[in-house]
């Protein structure tokens, strides 16, 4: 890649704590662990790390506590090469991520936002210039809704792409009927942003991306293929197809791949095999960062044209 696109991430640093369970528990249940561990986390964050290990040239805005926690998280991203400038500090506490992962690889979690929720339109001020100089914006919604609305107000007068991960989705979210250039999103979020069952979408591709108020709408689907609803037609793109260990982080792992992919000029195809390809190799180890993969990786995994 001749010059590293500059992409802006703005959105939520935590620190996940983990536990290996047989099941996810049922409501009154006690369970037993089988392991547990401590990483970095963070919708934000972990997208930000992908697009770094991508290929990009990456500035995080988002927000930590006054605590070790954040320190520390910050010297993590700054060995990453991402730009930390732009991380401010407030309040007590470190967002934190409290998750549960089963046999299968499939999780569950609960968030504590923390500092994540100091971040505020006006720290998006502040860093005006760089958003508008950037290849593209990328954002998640574990940061305010207000802060991440005037993002993406500030990106599109400027003609700067938004890509927006509406993850968690909020009613909050859904009412506010954001228009942005693509959406990333899971297939229940993409039912439950839209008011349509999978069924539905797949037979009326074109209502759905209407009713999501977006250019294209990208919906990961796990194993199964990739959907791409573009104003000309839609394309369904397999992943490769692996053993999960762990599925944390895997949908951040695609949304910062492909935002790297998309920023530096790849053919919307293209874009979309090696961010399948990210998101494939992001289940094959435990934690959401640890596993992110850097882009030797992703073009391996990528199937050779013929
Ligand atoms: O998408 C995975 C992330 O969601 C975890 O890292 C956790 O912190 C939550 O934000």
């Amino acid at each position: 890649m001749p010059q590293p696109p500059k992409i802006v991430v703005i959105g939520s640093l935590n620190v996940d704590h983990t536990l290996r369970v047989p099941h996810i528990p049922t409501p009154g249940e006690t369970l037993t662990a089988t392991a547990a561990f401590t990483c970095f986390g963070g919708k934000g964050a972990n997208q930000a790390l992908a697009a770094a290990r991508a290929g990009g040239d990456v500035t995080l805005i988002g927000c930590v506590g006054e605590d070790d926690a954040g320190t520390r998280y910050i010297e993590h991203l700054r060995s990453e090469g991402i730009h930390t400038g732009a991380i401010m500090k407030a309040g007590p506490s470190t967002g934190c991520a409290f998750i549960t992962v089963d046999d299968s690889g499939e999780n569950s979690i609960v968030v504590s936002p923390g500092a994540n929720h100091a971040l505020m339109p006006i720290h998006v001020d502040e860093h005006a210039a760089l958003i508008r100089s950037a290849a593209a914006l990328l954002l998640q919604l574990e940061c305010p809704l207000p802060t991440v609305l005037h993002a993406i107000h500030i990106a599109t007068a400027a003609g700067v792409p938004v890509i927006l991960n509406p993850s968690p989705l909020t009613s909050e979210f859904i009412r506010a009927r954001v228009e942005v250039d693509t959406l990333i999103l899971n297939a229940q979020e993409a039912a439950a942003l839209v008011s349509m069952t999978h069924a539905e979408i797949d037979a009326e591709p074109q209502r759905a991306r209407a009713a999501a108020h977006c250019r294209q709408m990208i919906i990961t689907r796990g194993s199964d293929p990739t959907l791409v609803i573009t104003v000309s037609g839609i394309l369904k793109i397999a992943p490769p197809q692996v053993i999960p260990v762990d599925t944390v982080g895997a949908g951040d792992a695609f949304a910062g791949a492909f935002t790297i992919a998309s920023a530096s000029g790849m053919a919307l195809e293209e874009a979309i095999h090696f961010a399948n390809a990210a998101g494939a190799l992001a289940t094959q180890g435990i934690g959401a960062q640890p596993s992110i993969p850097g882009r030797d990786a992703i073009f391996s995994l990528i199937p050779v044209r013929s």
